[in-house]
């Protein structure tokens, strides 16, 4: 078949043919950015590359750089459309998107086929759910660069010490090469062309409490209640698959959820809000509404013989809409309406690799045909599959939007591709309760953070298999600073709330979650600058010091923001930054027991910090905490962003950014706070401050208003 592919491109005069491969010329090398080049191969061509990964098509702002040290080659062989780099000696690989393994990425290949893949079985790993063609290199100076291939087709990304080699089963593609000072501006630069995600909900930010599946009506309640009765934060209960009428989506069960606006008043009245599953499978069923508007609109992929495709998902024999065609993702985004008119307040796609329990390879056949439409070519699935969860979250995301257009939405997908960040937050699929998964859930956040999507975490705790109590203790005790912080637990495994593994686990989780929740002014902010800039929210521990040789590898501790420092409680002889980095307690008991996660201040900044609430309806600000950590001079600076956590009136200025300064003054530091942005009024009355200096911490109070001294 690729055989055919060369030969083909080869026979209508494309290539030029040598012994084993083609070589394919650069047609133009442009300056797209700062720093940022893009390279097109000769013959590029849109319909059979079509791209959706960037945000925009970049505007040439001059020629390539004279100096300009990574070039691409490319070439077509019977493996495909390749492109090499050669990078330079030294230089630590990350990125990748959803992978399993190490954080430092040299020496790795991964398959780029979205898969649904229990526990990460299927080919020994190397292929996920997602497909991110991107790769961050960092130089032994800590300089970067960034190298991102323009293409969703089925690829292989190898990262050896001396080249990148990314071979897709498709014609050739463009691609973009960002060379900056540090990774943290290669990170932005991706967000030039990517994209950033939106602002989220403040809401999503909470701990999220999932299952396969809370029902009836009855437990999902039993469950909401207990989190308050127990006093252990959460904001959100999620409904998998089985609160649907014999899992058709966009209906509710009866049986189970008889009056489903009821549920979800119980559950905004107590403080949560609810996140349905909604899988793009719809089951074949003639007096079914979706199957039937589907087939009246012509919607479903077809197979290679333009019958309507059947495949077997959970309902049985399913119709899959083809999102390539804007009247699919019309139909699609317009069947939210009713369903998100019972008090829905998130959406959750899944199974959207498509997964096709009886298709080859566990999806549908490459030979099936989308349609395309407006400005996407019609094409074969193999050419399609890796962009379809894409194409379904957007969909998705426009359908909801239009319903509630005054509120941000919030969905989360399996399946996605480099800049699906744009659309969805993502989670790291079906791992399984053990240590491994565990571990691995850290450079799995990371590596995707680094693949330009911010807003993501695992199942919290394992999905597949029981878990005991040591295991989600030690899970959530630095899971619970995720970006996305969700336990959830597949439908044959023991319950997995907080408080079904005893008191001392229940003691250890209320704990690890009210430490996010103190910390949200701060995680809020954090998520401020992966909407603006790119950055990732949970970082690796190198981005404190990128030059540092000791730190590229170091995978089980990591960054939130640039500030903060969790070292998990698994972690064993974590390699962490030099320089000054002081020790936090943020609640009663959380720096002893066996699960905590140790939580360290960067020297030379300030924190902010709220107070415990259970869910993010309530005020954190009273009071505002400053967390000062002085650097050697005695200085440190921080800063703050805060809105109304939902609706857009933040673009026209309703928002309010802090900064933060402190200075020593003798034998005092001295605390300053200035409303550097926006208009939002936010009334912080007194505001506490703590000094963190040589393993001590130092207390004072003030108004916010003037500078708040504290004696050390
Ligand atoms: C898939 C999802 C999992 C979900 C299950 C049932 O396995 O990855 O999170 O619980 O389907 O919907």
């Amino acid at each position: 078949m690729r055989k055919y592919f060369v030969a083909l491109l080869a026979s209508a005069g494309v290539l030029a043919q040598s012994a084993s491969a083609f070589n394919v010329g650069v047609a133009d090398e442009s300056l797209v950015g700062d720093g940022i080049v893009r390279f097109v191969p000769e013959h590029f061509d849109i319909t059979v590359t079509p791209e959706l990964i960037l945000s925009h098509e970049p505007s040439a702002i001059g020629a390539k750089p004279g100096n300009w040290a990574l070039n691409p080659v490319y070439e077509i062989t019977d493996r495909g459309a390749m492109a090499v780099i050669d990078i330079p000696a030294g230089t630590s690989l990350y990125g990748g998107g959803e992978v399993t393994g190490p954080l430092l990425r040299n020496g790795q290949k991964i398959k780029m086929w979205n898969t649904d893949t229990g526990m990460y079985l299927v080919d020994g790993g190397k292929r996920l759910y997602q497909t991110h063609p991107w790769v961050l290199g960092v130089r032994p100076d800590g300089s970067a660069f960034g190298v991102l291939f323009d293409t969703f087709h089925k690829a292989e990304l190898l990262t050896a010490d001396d080249r990148i080699e990314f071979v897709a089963e498709g014609a050739p593609f463009k691609t973009y090469v960002i060379d900056r000072n540090s990774p943290r501006e290669v990170m932005k630069g991706l967000a030039e062309l990517t994209g950033t995600i939106e602002m989220p909900p403040l809401w999503s930010l909470g701990y999220h409490q999932c299952r396969f599946s809370y029902v009836p009506e009855s437990r999902a309640r039993e469950v909401a209640e207990t989190f308050r009765k127990k006093q252990i934060p959460c904001d959100v209960i999620w409904f998998d698959i089985n609160y649907m009428d014999g899992f058709r989506v966009f209906t509710v069960s009866k049986d189970e959820f008889p009056d489903p606006r009821r549920m979800n008043s119980f559950l905004h009245d107590n403080g949560f809000k609810s996140v349905y599953m909604i899988d793009p499978g719809v089951k074949v069923d003639d007096n079914y509404f979706v199957y039937s508007t589907g087939k009246a609109n012509d919607v479903f992929v077809k197979d290679a013989y333009g019958k309507e495709f059947h495949g077997k998902v959970w309902p049985g024999d399913c119709a899959f809409p083809d999102f390539t065609r804007p009247e699919t993702r019309k139909w699609w985004g317009e069947l939210y309406k009713d369903f998100m008119a019972n008090g829905i307040d998130g959406i959750w796609n899944d199974m959207n690799e498509p997964s096709v329990f009886d298709g080859p390879g566990g999806t549908m056949p490459e030979s099936c045909m989308h349609q395309g439409g407006g400005n996407l070519p019609a094409g074969r699935h193999s050419m399609w599959h890796n962009a379809y969860g894409r194409l379904m979250v957007e969909a998705s995301r426009d359908g909801i939007l239009a319903v509630n257009p005054d509120k941000r939405p919030f969905l989360l997908s399996r399946s996605n591709i480099l800049g699906g960040q744009r659309y969805a937050a993502m989670w790291t699929g079906d791992n399984e309760a053990s240590y491994d998964h565990m571990k691995l859930s850290v450079p799995m956040s990371l590596t995707l953070g680094l693949s330009g999507q911010p807003f993501n975490g695992p199942d919290i705790g394992g999905f597949a298999g029981n878990t005991d109590g040591d295991l989600f203790g030690h899970w959530l005790g630095f899971g619970a600073f995720f970006p996305f912080s969700r336990g959830h637990a597949s439908c044959d495994t023991n319950d997995k709330e907080p408080w079904a593994f005893g008191k001392e686990v229940e003691r250890e989780s209320r704990i690890a979650l009210e430490r996010r929740y103190r910390l949200m002014p701060y995680i809020y902010t954090t998520f401020r600058s992966a909407h603006t800039d790119g950055q990732p929210v949970m970082a690796p521990v190198f981005f404190a010091d990128p030059a540092d040789a000791d730190l590229r590898a170091e995978e089980q501790a990591f960054l939130i923001g640039s500030d903060l420092l969790v070292v998990p409680a698994f972690a064993e002889n974590p390699v962490l930054p030099k320089g000054i980095w002081e020790k936090l307690s943020l609640v009663k008991g959380d720096t002893k027991g066996k699960y905590q996660a140790e939580l360290k201040v960067r020297g030379g900044s300030i924190i902010p910090a709220g107070k415990v609430v259970q869910n993010l309806n309530e005020n954190p600000f009273e009071p505002l905490t400053l967390i000062v950590c002085p650097d050697a001079r005695g200085n440190a600076t921080g800063t703050m962003y805060w809105d109304e956590g939902d609706g857009w009136s933040f673009r026209e200025g309703n928002y309010c950014k802090l900064n933060f300064t402190a200075r020593r003054d003798g034998r005092n530091i001295i605390v300053t706070i200035d409303r550097a942005e926006g208009n939002y009024p936010l009334d912080l009355g007194r505001v506490n401050v703590e000094v963190l200096s040589g393993g001590k911490t130092y207390r004072a109070s003030g108004a916010a208003t003037s500078p708040i001294k504290v004696k050390i």
